[in-house]
């Protein structure tokens, strides 16, 4: 089964996250498909913008546990997770996300990089990092003090605080809270509307309203590097241990 799948709709490139069966979980051949993707829409100038989407209730859980205790235990981790947050950071056309339910790690910081995400009432943004014995990771200790202030921000990153999706709206964490029928209808309908406008000025605005590029770069290296480290320790090993356990009770 493909677990992302990619196709255009209008001027939209749409990057669907599907696999239902474990909430979303990301592996490696994931955040290829998708770094994949990211790079060949902004090469195709008929794409004016990606959309990132889940299924129903599960926008996505974060990576794989199973891929995360696999490098804990001293095997290979593989370079995809960071081709991805480069392509993501470095993606040169807007971005826009439709979550709906679970959005956990990388489900919650991936749309930290978007520039409209809507999301549905049952969503709930929750980055546990601390509790896995992890680090927050896509930049996101430095894009989510600048977006929500620092000490929202403490408590998403630093405290594992679930957001609902009007507190996340209210913070300037999110652009709209649209109910579940309506998210994909809203979401291409933003991206109809971003196709309509003239792509050099679109394009020049959002260059000068990210954060600085190489400051970002620099952070996801930096956060990559104490990342590496902690998912060797023995903090986050128990936490893995402590899910896989879980569901085998
Ligand atoms: N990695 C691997 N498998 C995951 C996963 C993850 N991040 N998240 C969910 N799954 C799997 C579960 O193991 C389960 O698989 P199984 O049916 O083969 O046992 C399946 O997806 C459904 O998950 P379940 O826990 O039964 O669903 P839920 O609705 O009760 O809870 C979550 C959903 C996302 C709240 C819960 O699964 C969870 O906390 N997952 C871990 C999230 C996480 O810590 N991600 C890493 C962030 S850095």
């Amino acid at each position: 089964m493909t677990h992302v799948l990619v196709e255009r709709r209008g001027a939209a490139q749409l990057i669907r996250m599907n696999r239902p069966d474990k909430k979303n979980a990301l592996t490696r051949p994931m955040y290829a498909a998708m770094s994949e993707a990211l790079l060949a829409g902004d090469a195709d100038p008929a794409v004016r913008c990606h959309v990132f989407l889940g299924v129903p209730g599960a926008f996505c859980a974060g990576n794989d546990l199973a891929d995360f205790l696999a490098v804990a235990q001293g095997h290979e981790g593989g370079l995809e997770v960071w081709s991805f947050l480069e392509a993501l950071a470095g993606a040169r056309k807007p971005m826009v996300s439709g979550v709906d339910g679970i959005a956990v790690g990388i489900g919650t910081t991936l749309n930290l990089h978007c520039d409209l995400t809507f999301a549905t009432p049952r969503t709930e943004f929750r980055t546990p990092f601390v509790d896995l014995g992890l680090v927050p990771e896509a930049g996101s200790s430095l894009l989510a003090p600048l977006l929500i202030g620092r000490q929202q921000a403490f408590a998403l990153l630093g405290l594992g605080e679930g957001i609902p999706a009007e507190r996340a709206m209210a913070m300037g964490m999110i652009y709209q809270v649209v109910d579940e029928a309506n998210l994909e209808a809203a979401v291409f309908s933003a991206a109809e509307r971003i196709a309509t406008k003239p792509a050099g000025a679109l394009r020049a605005t959002r260059d000068l309203m990210r954060a600085p590029r190489e400051e970002l770069f620099q952070r996801i290296r930096e956060e990559g590097a104490v990342f590496a480290e902690r998912l060797k320790s023995e903090e986050a090993r128990a936490a893995f241990l402590a899910f896989m356990a879980r569901k085998k009770g």
